[in-house]
């Protein structure tokens, strides 16, 4: 999966989610039989910015399983993609470590972290991140063709890629002949293009009409349940939550509560913690952000 002498393993701990997660036994239940994708520990990313001192995560420990759809919930700044980029293999960790798929990511150097994200994840981001002079084929194709797929091979699957997501009528335009929410389709084909396990999705809505972010959902929730995917996004909009098996709240650099799909109160535009099942932190009745 990626080369050069295999990373050190860690040895994890029974289950990182059991401190932070309201319901104990409904998450054992949960779990049961589930495999761990993804698994922080006691991860922290400090940036120094002349004599400031920025805490972005502070020892967040947390366990995806394979599979999930899983939501992280914050406010602006408080973690979310400096989180996605430690899993994504886009930075390393000041302390702690994480493992994706058996692979220590933490402490992969910067050209396998590199492989890694071509192979083993598929990325997306609120503002689509396309390649603006290369059509919706040839963005879908790149990553294929990087992957030492023949070109030819590598457009059909782009053109089959385009065609799930409901652009098989837009092959060749550029992201400048696109909507915003076409744009972000392309995005999802290109997130799926190597067949990865794992879908990052960074605010994937975010600059999206609330009907174009509904559609932008059910397509990466389509594709992932078809294909099995393990779905992590990074959110502060309500509406993915109701398509999330379970949903990550973190605060301030630190991961407050994590519920199941069943624990919350999903009405529309708004959510609120069950008021009869206070987490271990009690309940302090505030909207998961
Ligand atoms: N490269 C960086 N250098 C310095 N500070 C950063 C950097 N990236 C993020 N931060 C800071 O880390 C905190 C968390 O940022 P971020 O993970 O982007 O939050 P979110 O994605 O939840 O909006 C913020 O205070 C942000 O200003
Ligand atoms: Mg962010």
């Amino acid at each position: 999966m990626v080369s050069g002498s295999p990373p050190e393993q860690t040895s994890r701990p029974a289950d990182a989610n059991v401190d932070v997660h309201r319901g104990r036994d409904d998450l054992r239940n949960y779990a049961r039989g589930k495999r761990v994708i993804v698994s922080a520990r006691n991860v922290s990313r400090v940036y120094k910015v002349g004599a400031e001192t920025v805490h972005a995560l502070r020892d967040v420990s947390v366990d995806i399983y394979a599979g999930e759809y899983v939501s992280i919930m914050g406010p602006s700044g408080s973690g979310k993609s400096t989180l996605f980029n430690q899993v994504g293999g886009l930075d390393h960790p000041t302390a702690g470590t994480v493992e994706v798929q058996d692979v220590l990511v933490s402490q992969l150097s910067r050209t396998q972290q590199a492989r890694f994200r071509n192979y083993c994840i598929g990325y997306i981001f609120q503002s689509y991140n396309l390649i603006p002079v290369m059509s919706a084929t040839d963005n879908v194709a790149l990553p294929i063709i990087l992957g030492g797929t023949p070109v030819d091979q590598a457009k059909t699957r782009a053109a089959e890629l385009l065609d799930a997501v409901g652009l098989g009528n837009r092959l060749d335009h550029r992201p400048d002949e696109l909507s915003g929410g076409q744009q972000q389709r392309v995005a999802i084909a290109r997130s799926f293009a190597n067949d990865p396990e794992i879908i990052l999705a960074d605010e994937p809505t975010g600059n999206l009409d609330t009907h174009t972010g509904e559609e932008i959902i059910d397509k990466l929730s389509g594709l992932s349940r078809e294909k099995g995917t393990t779905i992590i996004t990074a959110t502060h909009d309500h509406k993915m939550l109701s398509v999330s098996d379970r949903v990550v709240s973190i605060t301030d650099g630190s991961i407050a509560k994590i519920e199941l799909r069943s624990q919350l109160n999903i009405q529309v535009g708004t959510i609120e913690s069950r008021p009869t099942d206070p987490g271990p932190d009690g309940d302090r009745g505030e909207a998961a952000q």
